[in-house]
């Protein structure tokens, strides 16, 4: 077990760091496109050959993000008097000629800011076997990056990231809420993001505790959470306590969801990324609203959904089982949980739960977005609380088409689709009176008045127009196609 070093040492590596301008924008400009994306795909021959002029900026690249060794005295260089400290705190292992690193430690930043996240190294760089202890911290991943993007960003007063590992949401959520509280299960991740605190010159309150134990009585203006929600037997006997919440099937999942709407503050969000078991029996969305708050508008969508064979060889090969002893057996006997308790697939998707309001959506939406979603999470939830009727004046939203199908020359097209290109990049098929409601819908009018036009141009009855055409057009709103003025 690599130990993490200390906090009081963060200020002297955030000084090196800077100096040597180990930044995003100066690792991309080193490695170029090509030995970027083949570092994404965990190979690291294309960056080595980008890094080889001993600069400092070169020989932290080669140290921690390709985990090569470096020599001596360019380690020193790169990091002034901190090789020893560094090496007796468990981040570097040095001898007298080469330094490697122990822990990873990379740049990271969103659009208008800059970090470095100290994490476990990356697993299985150029085909090496997968080997992570049970208490390994994950750095930025996939899911991480998901969450972020998902989570909506308005200034508030409390903020909580639930099972923080590296601390990366904390580091997010540090730009927009007064106090962060980072809670988890593992030592090892709460040391390592109270030294990427540190090393970021940020305040975070970091606390040792499962679930919603250690804020039992505490409320929150936004709560943002990647928990490990892999869904298994439960009956390893080693846990990886990054993805393995020890709870079997999606019960880790559930208790979130279920607990949230204690702990928000009124208007609060709460957003996660999430697993859950896709039952044969049981239609997915039915099953995760009876999760859902009462006191909560809640939006779900499913992303993917991988069937069982697929997805018990995604996080055996994760867990480097894949090939190993014991790997026919696992996958066997997790497929056979699978079957008896009738699970058919696994979905991938997010949980947004906005306190105050009962609203509901759970949708399927495997469609590409436009990221950040957050702002159109955001919009989601404001568009809940809008109320609609006969004196509302709506608005088409500017990147909304109406796309037409049918036969070439035809009179009347066979379908109309109104499709959005921004946001979460809906798109829904209407009749020719919801088309030309949206159309009229400039600000201008009312929608009782464009009722009142669309019933003299089709020879409707007005007020059997309006039973009809009300609820659509309030799901128009909620779904963000059109928008109060
Ligand atoms: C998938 S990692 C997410 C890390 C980080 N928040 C991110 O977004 O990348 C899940 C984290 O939850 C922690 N965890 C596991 N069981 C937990 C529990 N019962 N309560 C709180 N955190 C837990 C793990 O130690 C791990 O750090």
């Amino acid at each position: 077990m690599t130990s993490v070093p200390d906090p009081g040492l963060a200020p002297r590596l955030r000084a090196a760091l800077t100096s040597a301008d180990y930044t995003v924008d100066a690792v991309d400009d080193l490695l170029g496109d090509s030995a970027r994306a083949a570092l994404q795909r965990h190979e690291t021959t294309p960056a080595l050959r980008r890094t080889t002029d001993r600069s400092p900026l070169a020989t932290l690249v080669r140290m921690f993000l390709l985990q090569a060794p470096v020599d001596r005295a360019d380690a020193d260089r790169a990091l002034p008097g901190l090789v020893e400290p560094l090496s007796r705190q468990g981040m570097l292992l040095a001898t007298t000629d080469q330094v490697r690193a122990a822990l990873d430690c990379r740049p990271y930043a969103d659009d208008a800011r800059g970090w470095w996240v100290v994490s476990d190294l990356t697993p299985g760089l150029d085909g090496q076997p997968i080997r992570v202890d049970s208490d390994h911290v994950l750095g930025v991943t996939p899911a991480s990056t998901s969450l972020a993007q998902l989570t909506t960003r308005h200034e508030v007063a409390r903020a909580l990231d639930l099972g923080t590992g590296c601390g990366i949401q904390s580091l997010h959520l540090s730009t927009q809420a007064t106090d962060v509280v980072a809670t988890d299960v593992n030592a090892r991740a709460l040391a390592i993001t109270a030294f990427n605190a540190a090393l970021n010159e940020i305040a975070i309150d970091v606390r040792a505790g499962s679930l919603w134990d250690e804020v039992r009585d505490e409320t929150f203006d936004l709560v943002t959470s990647n928990p490990p929600f892999v869904i298994s037997p439960a009956t390893e006997g080693r846990r990886l306590v990054y993805r393995d919440s020890g709870m079997p099937g999606d019960q880790v999942v559930e208790a979130i969801v279920r607990g949230a709407s204690a702990h928000l503050a009124e208007g609060g969000w709460c957003h996660l990324v999430a697993n859950w078991a896709v039952h044969d029996h049981h239609p997915w969305d039915e099953r995760l609203a009876g999760w859902l708050p009462d006191d909560c508008d809640a939006l779900v969508v499913q992303r993917e959904v991988l069937d069982p064979p697929a997805y018990v060889e995604l996080w055996l090969k994760d867990a480097g089982r894949h090939g190993g002893p014991g790997y026919l057996e696992a996958y066997d006997a997790w497929l056979r949980w699978f079957e008896e308790r009738r699970i058919e697939g696994i979905g991938f998707g997010w949980v947004s739960l906005h306190q105050g309001g009962t609203a509901r959506e759970l949708v399927d939406h495997p469609y590409v977005v436009e990221q950040p979603v957050a702002s159109a999470i955001a919009d989601w939830g404001a568009a809940c609380r809008v109320v609609v009727d006969e004196t509302s004046r709506l608005v088409l939203r500017v990147d909304v088409v109406q796309e037409t199908h049918g036969e070439p020359g035809a009179e009347h097209p066979e379908t109309i689709v109104l499709r959005q290109r921004r946001g979460l990049c809906r798109a829904r098929q209407v009749d020719t009176v919801e088309a030309a409601m949206a159309g009229a819908c400039d600000g201008e009018l009312t929608v009782g008045q464009i009722l009142d036009g669309v019933a003299v141009l089709l020879e409707r009855d007005r007020d059997e127009l309006a039973t009809a055409y009300l609820p659509p057009v309030r799901r128009l709103v909620r779904e963000g196609y059109l928008s109060p003025l």
